[in-house]
């Protein structure tokens, strides 16, 4: 079997990281303690034991409520700087952290406090040895009106924010809700991905979709392409990226999608592997990959495939992309 220490010697990207699901227990109560909010746990063993999940809605009934722990500006840079120690820990040279907007200002906290604080931690990543970068995502279980006032939210923060997502519940909310948004998200320069979730009603529809209404670079889980496999010679055509998420898979749906992933990989498609929410799952970007190239079997050319297709398929100037590569 393939060795951490070689996977985590790998430069690599994450590119499929929500920060909201990088909140650890222990930061999680320290937060709720700094802001007198009770969250109806006080200790980590405590908190842990809410995390059972069997599908990707009651994964979501626990990780917005522990939300309300975020407060300040500081609370952002708090979460995201523990996340970029422990990417840097696993290899990460370059980090595309996707960030919820709705899921806060719902909750009445300013969009400048968020991006504030996610943003002063950005740029310190580089003493860190990150390459750090900001993903905005809407809500699809919230309106398109709702979107399109976090567009414009966005836009005097434009120069720290190199794309937009979309995540969140995805049954009765396929990509086409959002044509419009995205239209308008991209003349304004932003570059798009989407998550395009595993074994969803519409899977296949919301992947044909994405590619060819929205017209996306990449795809997040987007698995079930394999469906249809004149999907799969298109996006491999067009060199579109796939951020798979292992371990993450194996709580929403029961299983890693391993054997999915690999056949994605080895058909030449751009597949790169990420790590999703680790602090509800359990394994950061080291470890995701680490789980899925035992469980396949993959050999170590295959595992340096992963972190390369990573690093072609970030959002990062070119220069350094050469840099890495
Ligand atoms: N938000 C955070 N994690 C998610 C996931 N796995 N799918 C959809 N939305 C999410
Ligand atoms: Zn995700």
């Amino acid at each position: 079997s393939i060795d951490r220490e070689f996977i985590d010697s790998l430069p690599k990207a994450e590119l499929h990281l929500h920060i909201e699901g990088t909140l650890e227990p222990e930061l999680k109560l320290e937060l709720a303690r700094r802001n007198g909010v009770d969250i109806g746990q006080s200790t980590v063993e405590q908190v842990r034991a809410t995390y059972s999940f069997t599908d990707l809605t009651s994964f979501l009934s626990v990780y917005y409520p522990a939300m309300e722990v975020l407060v300040t500006e500081q609370d952002f840079h708090d979460l995201t700087i523990a996340y970029l120690r422990r990417a840097a820990a696993d290899g990460v040279v370059r980090a595309e952290i996707f960030f919820d907007p709705q899921a806060h200002t719902s909750r009445g906290i300013a969009f400048s406090t968020v991006i504030d604080g996610l943003w002063s931690a950005v740029q310190e990543a580089p003493s860190l040895g990150v390459d750090a970068a900001l993903i905005m995502c809407f809500l699809r279980d919230h309106s398109a009106e709702s979107a399109r006032e976090t567009l414009e939210a966005s836009l005097p923060y434009r120069d720290r924010i190199v794309g937009v997502g979309l995540d969140s519940d995805e049954r009765g909310n396929p990509p086409e809700k959002f044509a419009e948004v995205f239209a308008a998200a991209q003349n304004a320069g932003y570059r798009m991905t989407m998550h395009c979730d595993i074994d969803q009603e519409q899977s296949i529809s919301n992947i044909a979709t994405a590619l060819h209404t929205i017209g996306v670079e990449r795809i997040d889980h987007g698995t079930n392409i394999l469906e249809d496999p004149s999907l799969v010679a298109e996006a491999k055509q067009q060199g579109i990226g796939f951020t798979c998420c292992p371990v993450s898979n194996s709580f929403v749906t029961n299983q890693m999608k391993g054997a999915e992933i690999t056949q994605l990989l080895r058909e030449g498609l751009k597949v790169s592997i990420a790590s999703d929410d680790p602090a509800y799952f359990g394994g950061y970007v080291g470890g995701n990959i680490a789980a899925l190239a035992e469980a396949q079997q993959l050999t170590r050319d295959e595992v340096v495939q992963l972190a390369r297709n990573s690093l072609e398929i970030s959002w990062a100037d070119d220069a350094r992309k050469q840099e890495w590569l």
